[in-house]
């Protein structure tokens, strides 16, 4: 089974969607670790419940981006991952991640990229009046959102959309994408 590292910053919904394609037999990988770096995240108790071990590395004890993302390969290496998984990972990264993963980093963003980068994705599609948007699942790069699409979904916008009912659309597109984005590299 291929080695994952999860990293996660908030809820922890597509963590938990790749714990339970992982229970169900549809990719053929193991969790290995859970890095999160918000200590009032969920995502930490959804790995207790799946008996997977979570690391807390809060960023504002670091220095420096550098020294943040040093603790993370340490970890990762410590914990013998070979994929990493970005699932709600809210920090910019720098090359001293990259650097150690090469092409075994991917991201979910909620969005159809190359649209919608960065932060509040959601809000800016539904700001720019979009009637199609989506969720991507990418290897990650230095420049933020921006690495080789891998998986896509799109999701309708409804006339009454909000970011949290819109949001919650790509969500459930975002637990089928991000699963079967790992079972094709598991597969390699
Ligand atoms: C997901 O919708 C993911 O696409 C988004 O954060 C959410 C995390 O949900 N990621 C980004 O916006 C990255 N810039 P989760 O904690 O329930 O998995």
């Amino acid at each position: 089974p291929l080695k994952l590292g999860i990293m996660a910053s908030g809820n922890g919904s597509n963590f938990e969607a790749v714990a339970q394609a992982i229970a169900k037999g549809q990719i053929n990988a193991q969790i290995q670790v859970l890095i999160y770096n918000n200590p009032s995240a969920q995502a930490p108790i959804r790995a207790a419940n799946r008996g997977v071990e979570a690391v807390l590395l809060n960023h504002r004890d670091y220095n420096s981006r550098e020294a943040f993302d040093e603790k993370i390969v340490h970890t990762l290496r410590q914990y013998d991952v070979e994929l990493v998984i970005m699932a709600g990972w809210m920090r910019l990264v720098t090359p001293v991640l990259i650097d150690a993963f090469p092409d075994k980093i991917i991201n979910i963003h909620p969005s159809l990229l190359p649209s919608f980068k960065g932060v509040n994705a959601v809000e800016q599609a539904l700001a720019a009046g979009v009637k199609i948007t989506g969720c991507t699942v990418h290897l990650v790069c230095l420049e933020v959102d921006s690495g080789s699409i891998l998986i896509q979904a799109a999701v309708p916008v409804l006339p009454n959309d909000t970011p949290e009912t819109l949001h919650a659309r790509i969500q459930l597109q975002e637990h089928q994408i991000l699963p079967q984005a790992i079972a094709l590299a598991a597969q390699r």
